[in-house]
């Protein structure tokens, strides 16, 4: 009689088990369908077609993996800084930077000099500062998947000075850049320096427009006759004091400024909104440009930062970072190494 209560305690516990397990199964079915929809949308949305059901597979896992990281993030409450499904949702971190972070930070110190710092004794450091505001700033670009930070960056700064000097904004090539500036450090889509683009700039005497001589994301022959024709020209570029944040903060007073990071965290990647405080280290591979400063509502103290990968990324294209960090070379390195074209 015991035996026998005893066998049937056993099934009816197996029951129960059978019936839980059966449940979480269908639980965990039907998230995985509502992810499987959301993926489906952002393929839509984005246009992403895959070559066959296990690139599929295998690009589902990733998206899924993502979705479960930036959700877990965004619940945690305890950050300043929201992340965001976005369009790199589907690619692994290491997929994601390898094309795209060709800041090549590491060539630093064969070319490194000191230049002059003409706003070393600028006393007067506004609270805030955008030039957006002011109209030096061109529309957020889309590098794609050509590794030319370093060309969006020089741009992004020489249009800057351009449109302070001459009271017009002008948004110049990128492309002219990754075609025709070859014969030294940068290499068009695998990478370059913001300093040898400014190099690049004042030898050809200046770039032609974007419309000109447009954004194609590949590396291609240069147009020599497009590149002879010229809508603006920098005279010369200086180098910001390398980690010091108040001489950053008396140069972007003054104009925007070509900044390089340390891009490579998936908190960058699907960055959404707030002030970005990390995570993130120093290996800088990103070539950004510093167009403003300011501080929060809950007076975070932040950079406000041009980045070039559409207007989808961030604050439609911009990232606040946090300014006046404990560390000298600033958040995400900064403050490592900045510079200007000059007029
Ligand atoms: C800054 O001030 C010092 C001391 O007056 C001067 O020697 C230096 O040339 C100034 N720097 C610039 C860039 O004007």
């Amino acid at each position: 009689m015991v035996t026998k209560f005893h066998l049937c305690h056993i099934s009816l516990a197996m029951l129960f088990c059978m019936a839980f397990w059966a449940l979480q199964v269908t639980s965990r079915t039907l998230q995985d369908a509502s992810i499987y929809e959301r993926h489906e949308e952002w393929m839509a949305r984005y246009s992403r077609v895959y070559k066959d059901p296990q690139e599929k597979e295998k690009r589902f896992r990733i998206f899924k993996q993502n979705m479960n990281y930036i959700e877990a993030f965004n619940n945690a409450a305890n950050k300043p800084y929201k992340l965001a499904i976005n369009q790199f949702a589907d690619l692994t971190n290491e997929e994601f930077i390898a094309p795209r972070n060709r800041f090549k930070g590491h060539m630093r110190s064969s070319i490194i000099k000191t230049t002059t710092f003409k706003y070393e004794n600028v006393t007067s450091v506004p609270s805030t500062v955008d030039w957006r505001q002011k109209g030096a700033v061109t529309p957020v670009k889309d590098q794609g998947q050509c590794g030319c930070c370093w060309a969006f960056s020089a741009v992004a700064s020489a249009e800057g000075i351009h449109q302070l000097t001459t009271g017009k904004l002008i948004s110049l090539s990128e492309q002219e850049l990754v075609d025709c500036d070859t014969k030294g450090v940068d290499q068009g889509c695998e990478g370059g320096l913001m300093d040898d683009a400014f190099k690049f700039i004042i030898q050809n005497n200046g770039l032609n427009t974007e419309a000109n001589y447009p954004f194609k994301g590949v590396d291609g022959t240069c147009n020599a006759k497009a590149a002879s024709s010229h809508a603006a020209t920098i005279r010369g570029y200086e180098d910001v004091p390398a980690n010091n944040e108040k001489a950053l903060q008396k140069a972007v007073t003054n104009q925007p400024v070509s900044v390089a990071i340390d891009a490579s965290g998936s908190d960058f990647k699907f960055y959404k909104s707030g002030v970005f405080t990390g995570s993130c280290g120093t290996e800088l591979d990103h070539g950004v440009t510093a167009v403003g400063y300011g501080v929060s509502d809950d007076g975070t103290e932040y950079w406000l930062v041009k980045n070039s990968w559409g207007t989808e990324w961030g604050e439609e294209g911009y990232i606040r970072m946090q300014r006046g960090v404990d560390s000298e070379e600033g958040l995400c390195g900064i403050a490592m190494q900045a510079s200007y074209p000059t007029a």
